[in-house]
């Protein structure tokens, strides 16, 4: 007994030592494992306790605890002192400017498209449309076969729809919520939905295989053409901020009946500019009054309701408000680009 707590007073005098020589608190943290780690001198001491006789066990772990917060506190006394010395070194190295201005942490902006798209719907809301969204992931049905689009229609070639393993497709538009909008719920019914599509084509500055829109849709009783019309010009000017005209030039689409494209009075310049090409109108839409076949599809007496419906391409507002000529800077997301919008 006598021999082991010459062992242990000899362990508390080695680790005072050890410590007193380490430089660095990482180094003092290993050097601390050789002394009262799992496998370090005190642990080793702890097993010759069965080799004593039982009446001494207990004042032997005495000593063992006594030792042990003995190296405890020769640790923290040379921690605080390295820390300490750290601290010193570091002053002397140099001194905290506080006057210094803080630094700013980069500021995040909306991106355009995205701005665009809330302006839009912001619009439409103010006039009292209703927000509804659809998947993107839709079947034919909802993107082709209910919008009276016939079973050998160009659009529907894999050519231009990107198709998934199931069988669905990627919605080439957003007219496909008018189905899910029109098979769940009974006019009178006013909504915009705006949201992504898809389309197979090469990206340039004019196209990407993805960009995005906002459909509308209006379906009540007595609605006309004059409803369209008023309804899109008081849209425009609400946009751009200015009363503008709108026309109105035939067009086609399978699910509209008569169809238009919309045209409207150019708000960048009074006599001609490069944006309206100088002819003074630019075309911001498709719109038609909806056909009676796909009130058909979806259960809608077309006999008692009339609508009329609209899709936007965002990408093309984005443009034209911003002026920008490649559509391909919406996508790239370089910063010096996306800066100039916040
Ligand atoms: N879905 C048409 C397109 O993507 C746009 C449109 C929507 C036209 C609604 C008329 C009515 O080209």
């Amino acid at each position: 007994m006598d021999d082991l707590n010459r062992k242990l007073e000899q362990l508390v005098i080695d680790a005072g030592d050890a410590f007193a020589a380490v430089e660095d608190e990482d180094t003092l943290n290993q050097v601390k494992a050789r002394f009262v780690g799992k496998s370090g001198g005190l642990t080793a001491l702890m097993k010759h306790m069965r080799d004593l006789d039982p009446a001494d066990r207990p004042e032997f772990g005495r000593h063992v605890n006594e030792a042990k917060s003995r190296v405890g506190d020769l640790l923290e006394a040379r921690r605080v002192e390295l820390r300490d010395a750290r601290r010193r070194a570091d002053l002397a190295r140099g001194y905290v400017d506080v006057t210094l201005p803080g630094r700013r942490p980069p500021r995040g902006a909306v991106h355009p498209l995205r701005r665009v798209e809330r302006e839009i719907v912001g619009v439409f809301r103010a006039m009292g449309y209703a927000v509804a969204t659809g998947p993107e992931v839709e079947h034919d049905f909802h993107n082709f076969e209910a919008l009276n689009f016939p079973p050998d229609h160009p659009s529907r070639d894999m050519q231009d729809t990107f198709t998934v393993e199931d069988g669905r497709i990627l919605r080439t538009h957003t007219s496909p919520v008018q189905i899910r909008t029109m098979l769940a719920n009974e006019p009178p019914i006013r909504i915009c939905a705006p949201g992504a599509v898809y389309r197979c084509d090469t990206l340039d500055m004019t196209h990407s295989p993805n960009f995005h829109q906002v459909e509308g849709l209006v379906v009540d009783e007595g609605v006309t053409m004059a409803h369209l019309k008023g309804n899109l010009q008081e849209f425009a000017s609400r946009l751009f901020g200015k009363r503008l005209e709108i026309r109105l030039r035939p067009s086609f689409f399978p699910f509209t009946e008569p169809s238009v494209e919309v045209d409207v009075e150019c708000p960048f310049c009074e006599s001609g500019c490069r944006i309206c090409g100088a002819t003074g109108w630019i075309e911001i839409l498709g719109a038609g009054m909806v056909d009676p076949n796909v009130f058909a599809a979806v259960g809608i007496d077309s006999d008692r309701y009339t609508g009329f419906a609209f899709g936007i391409g965002i990408e093309r507002v984005a443009m034209l408000k911003y002026g920008i000529d490649d559509i391909r800077l919406f996508y790239e997301n370089d910063l010096r680009f996306l800066a100039q919008f916040s």
